[in-house]
């Protein structure tokens, strides 16, 4: 079974939005999914009880039980776990940082959330430098703040998703029926970014070495 986590120390900047669109986009694409909820707040269990359909499997953890709810996920059938955290716990950062084969970071393009990745960058190391990248999300449809928040992110040693997730409404609307955007609108262009983020990360996943997608050591 393979294992993503969405991570990052800001609040609001993606994580669950991102985590369960994958997990929906994974889903579609034919895999057997299970999200694990390590926050407190379930964001991402909320989602699912409001959903009609059971799939993607999503599954409330304590950060005590998460190796025992990943071997039963993996024993339960599931090929791709998608492991959701909550920001300001850094034990759960720590623990889904370490359990996963990729580790996806969104900030917003925005100093607050740039600047929490130095610290970030320190949780990684707890967990043993995983493969790594930092996906700019909510980024406004017009301008160029992204480019600038990829370079900063850059500048601190990070490996940046060239697939750039914009701010659009369907998030937030699919999110409140428990649906992906991709499931709303299926021809819309937050469906196209998410099938285009699931790519990146599907290849990620099948590099041996993490070259392409690891934290540098020297940053
Ligand atoms: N690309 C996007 N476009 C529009 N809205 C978005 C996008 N991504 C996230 N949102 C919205 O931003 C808000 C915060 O997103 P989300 O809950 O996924 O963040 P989070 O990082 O999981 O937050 P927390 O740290 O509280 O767990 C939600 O209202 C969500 O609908
Ligand atoms: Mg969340």
């Amino acid at each position: 079974m393979q294992v993503i986590a969405t991570i990052g120390q800001k609040g609001g900047s993606g994580k669950s939005t991102l985590a369960l669109a994958l997990a929906v986009e994974a889903h579609r694409a034919g895999r057997s999914v299970a999200v694990i909820d390590l926050d407190p707040q379930t964001t991402a269990s909320n989602w699912s009880d409001r959903r009609s359909d059971e799939q993607p499997a999503v599954v409330s953890c304590q950060v005590s039980r998460l190796q025992q709810v990943l071997d039963a996920a993996a024993k339960g059938g599931a090929d791709l776990a998608i492991i959701d955290t909550p920001g300001k716990l850094t034990d759960a950062l720590i623990a889904a940082a370490k359990a996963a084969d990729f580790v996806m970071v969104p900030i917003q393009p925005q100093l607050y959330d740039i600047e929490t990745l130095a610290s970030l960058k320190d949780v990684l190391m707890l967990a043993k430098n995983p493969a790594c990248a930092v996906v700019v999300n909510r980024a406004p449809v017009q301008g160029k703040r992204h480019i600038e928040t990829q370079d900063a992110a850059r500048v601190q040693g990070f490996t940046v998703c060239p697939v750039v997730i914009h701010n659009r409404a369907a998030h937030g609307d699919a999110g409140n029926v428990g649906r992906s955007a991709a499931e709303m609108e299926p021809n819309g262009r937050a469906a196209q970014e998410i099938t285009a983020l699931y790519s990146y990360i599907a290849i990620a996943l099948t590099e041996t070495d993490h070259e392409k997608v690891r934290i540098s050591r020297r940053a």
